[in-house]
């Protein structure tokens, strides 16, 4: 299993989730987070040592997924948030240990 983390600009978040509902998607985890990529963390320097950062609102959504599915989530994904400008934003992949279905008791790919 895996752990898809992505992202992405909050407008797209609609957009994206259909296009991951569309391909059967079961779950997905969203938060609303801040942060910055290469254009934005620069800084400002302020009385000699201390700089702002800039961070931008994104949305950041998990998705826990069969290996299988990684390939066409992670294609999708791209698709539906592309806008070609600066900040679309970042998809990250970790190994997933383990997964619990809270209310049937099953593990692992059968939990997701
Ligand atoms: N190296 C990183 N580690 C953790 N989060 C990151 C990293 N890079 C980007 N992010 C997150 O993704 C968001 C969008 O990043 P962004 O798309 O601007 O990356 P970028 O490398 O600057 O690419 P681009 O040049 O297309 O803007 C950031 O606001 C931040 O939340
Ligand atoms: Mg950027």
């Amino acid at each position: 299993m895996k752990l898809i983390t992505t992202i992405i600009k909050p407008f797209k978040l609609e957009e994206v989730r259909e296009a991951l509902a569309d391909i059967g998607v079961q779950g997905m985890t969203i938060t609303e987070v801040k942060g910055f990529g290469r254009q934005k963390g620069h800084s400002e320097l302020y009385r000699g040592a201390e700089y702002n950062v800039n961070f931008l609102p994104k949305v950041k959504i998990d998705i826990a997924v069969n290996d299988e599915q990684v390939e066409e989530i992670v294609h999708v994904i791209q698709h539906a948030a592309f806008t070609g400008k600066m900040g679309d934003g970042k998809i990250f992949i970790f190994e997933l240990q383990h997964a619990v279905r809270i209310r049937t008791g099953e593990l692992n790919d059968s939990a997701l």
